[in-house]
C-alpha cells in the first residue's frame, strides 16, 4: 500500500514538474537543433498512428496508369512539392535543408504507405512539420489521387521523362485537364 502511495505521489510530482518546465518556456522549439529523443519518438508515434487510423476510412482509387501518373507529375511540379522533396533528377531547394523534420525523399514513400495513407497525408498535411494540406488548394480529389499515383511510381520515373512531362511546351493533349493551377494564395482558406 505504502509503496503504491509513494509511487503515485512521485508520478504526480514528475508530471507537474514536466508541465512547469514546458509551460515555463524551457523547452526549445527551435528547428535549429534536434529534439530530445523522447520528443522525436512521441511525435513520430502520434503521426504514424493518426495517419493509419484516419486513412482506414478511405477507399483508394489510384489507378497507376500512365496518364494519371503524368498528370500527377505536372501537379507535383506546379504545386512546389519538388522544392521540399526534390523530384526525379532534381534536388530540393536549399531552404529544405534547414527544415526539421527534413522533408524526405519520396522514392520510398510508396513502400512505407499504401495509397489511402498517401492520399490522407497529401490532402491533410502533417501538422507542425511544414507538410502542407493540399486539400485546401485542390478541391478536385482526382488531382490528389494523381499525386498519389505519381508518388507511388517515383522510383521508376527517370529524370528525362519527368523533365519532358513537366515542360511548358508539353503537347496540350498530354496535359492534365486544364484547371487553374491554384487559387491566388491570398484567398486560400476564405470562403
Ligand atoms: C514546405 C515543404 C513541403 C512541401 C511544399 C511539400 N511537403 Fe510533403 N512533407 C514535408 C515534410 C517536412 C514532411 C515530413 C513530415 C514528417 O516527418 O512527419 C513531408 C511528408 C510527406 C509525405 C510522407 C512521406 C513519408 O515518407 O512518410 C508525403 C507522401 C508527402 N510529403 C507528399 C508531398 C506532396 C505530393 C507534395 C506536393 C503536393 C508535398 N509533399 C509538398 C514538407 C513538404
Amino acid at each position: 500500500m505504502r509503496f503504491l502511495a509513494v509511487t503515485g505521489a512521485l508520478a504526480i510530482v514528475a508530471a507537474l514538474g514536466g508541465l512547469l518546465y514546458v509551460l515555463g518556456g524551457n523547452y526549445s522549439v527551435a528547428a535549429a537543433r534536434p529534439n530530445f529523443g523522447i520528443v522525436t519518438w512521441a511525435i513520430g508515434a502520434i503521426r504514424d498512428s493518426s495517419v493509419s487510423r484516419h486513412a482506414d476510412a478511405i477507399t483508394a482509387r489510384a489507378p497507376d496508369d500512365m496518364a494519371t501518373v503524368r498528370a500527377g507529375a505536372w501537379i507535383f511540379a506546379q504545386d512546389g512539392c519538388a522544392n521540399c522533396h526534390g523530384g526525379p533528377g532534381i534536388g530540393p531547394a536549399k531552404f529544405a535543408e534547414a527544415m526539421r523534420p527534413r522533408p524526405p525523399d519520396l522514392k520510398t514513400a510508396g513502400e512505407k504507405h499504401d495509397a489511402a495513407r498517401l492520399f490522407w497525408i497529401i490532402k491533410n498535411g502533417i501538422t507542425l512539420t511544414g507538410m502542407p494540406a493540399y486539400g485546401a488548394l485542390r478541391k478536385d480529389e482526382q488531382e490528389l489521387w494523381s499525386l498519389v499515383a505519381f508518388v507511388r511510381n517515383l522510383r521508376w520515373i527517370s529524370a528525362a521523362d519527368y523533365a519532358t512531362w513537366i515542360a511548358p511546351g508539353m503537347p496540350a493533349a498530354e496535359k492534365p485537364p486544364a484547371k487553374p493551377a491554384a487559387k491566388p494564395r491570398a484567398t486560400i482558406g476564405k470562403k
